[in-house]
């Protein structure tokens, strides 16, 4: 069991613990950020991916109250993803601000936290509810994870594509490398739940089809999660990307056919449609760089509302 294959992709829990390591910045052009423009679009979509990266360690603690992480392998799996998720949001971070937009990223993120809100707690609770009622739920958030590694990567490609920027060309390239590890553990390890397993499957597609959301919605709301949906994958390439993305996750077993986030761009298109400025007026008005209001909660869960933080203030976006 701690090898695990199939689907062209293999994955060992053993050598993932050997090589998992924070990203490998060395050599990357840091001083060149500023040299090469970026579209209000491009930023959005750094500033949405660098918030989903941030929220990792959130969504982390919704696997970690279910019946799944009896399974010391995927414990052992997310003690090193959530770390190597880490230096994503940091990396992603640090080249927003050398590109010359100032924020402090402990705020940024404090505040993302604030929002979420009691829903963030209901979430939680269902999923553990769930997961122990439902022995078969696991298959469900395991394929969640796969969608969610796969949509990420493919993201990052279409985003490297539009925005030619040679740096961050070479960032998001070592991005994608970790992305493409999570990708064949949930993969994996979804195949092996479902595998002559009926139940699973049922549910499973019956799940996605009725709870599933593109990565990062509840987090942002549908009309950023359709910006960057529209931004990156709204021409002929971008289409055929979801619907290559959607075939990859119908060969898992039960899921054939099943179309995810392809409909979720033709859902988006269909609210512009409607609207047509739906969507775009967000990357328009820089919405992206606009710090949320923070709330009461937002205080009481950072400690840089303090004035005299700036002796401990370490590792920032910088
Ligand atoms: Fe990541
Ligand atoms: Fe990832």
């Amino acid at each position: 069991m701690r090898q695990r294959k199939g689907g062209g992709t293999s994955f060992s829990i053993e050598r993932y613990k050997e090589v998992s390591k924070k990203l490998d910045t060395a050599g990357l052009a840091w001083e060149e950020v500023a040299a090469s423009r970026l579209s209000k679009g491009d930023l959005f979509c750094l500033h949405y991916m660098m918030d989903i990266e941030n929220h990792v360690p959130l969504y982390l603690s919704h696997l970690l109250v279910t019946r799944a992480c009896m399974d010391p392998i995927l414990t052992a799996f997310l003690a090193c993803w959530n770390y190597e998720e880490l230096w994503h949001g940091e990396n992603l971070g640090k080249f927003i601000n050398l590109y010359g937009i100032e924020f402090d990223s402990q705020d940024r993120i404090a505040n993302v936290r604030a929002n979420l809100g009691l829903q963030n707690s209901v979430s939680l609770m269902s999923t553990m509810a769930g997961s122990w009622m439902l022995k078969d739920f696991s298959a469900v958030y395991l394929t969640i994870g796969a969608i969610n590694e796969l949509a990420t990567l493919t993201g990052y490609g279409a985003l490297i594509r539009k925005s030619g920027h040679p740096v961050l060309k070479d960032l998001l390239g070592r991005i994608i490398k970790d992305e493409r590890r999570h990708f064949a553990f949930y993969f994996n390890s979804a195949k092996e739940w479902l595998s002559g397993n009926d139940h699973a499957q049922r549910m499973d597609r019956w799940m996605l089809n009725r709870i599933w959301v593109p990565v990062g919605q509840g987090v942002k709301n549908l009309e950023e999660v359709d910006a960057l949906a529209l931004y990156l994958f709204d021409d002929e390439q971008g289409e055929e990307e979801l619907l290559n993305l959607d075939e990859k996750i119908g060969m898992l077993p039960g899921l054939s056919g099943v179309k995810l986030m392809s409909k979720a761009l033709y859902r988006a298109r269909e609210r512009v449609r409607k609207n047509p400025r739906w969507a775009w007026r967000l990357i328009e008005s820089e919405a992206w760089a606009v710090a949320r209001t923070k709330s009461p909660i937002g205080e009481l869960t950072t400690r840089r509302s303090h004035a005299d933080d700036s002796a401990t203030a370490v590792g920032g976006g910088a």
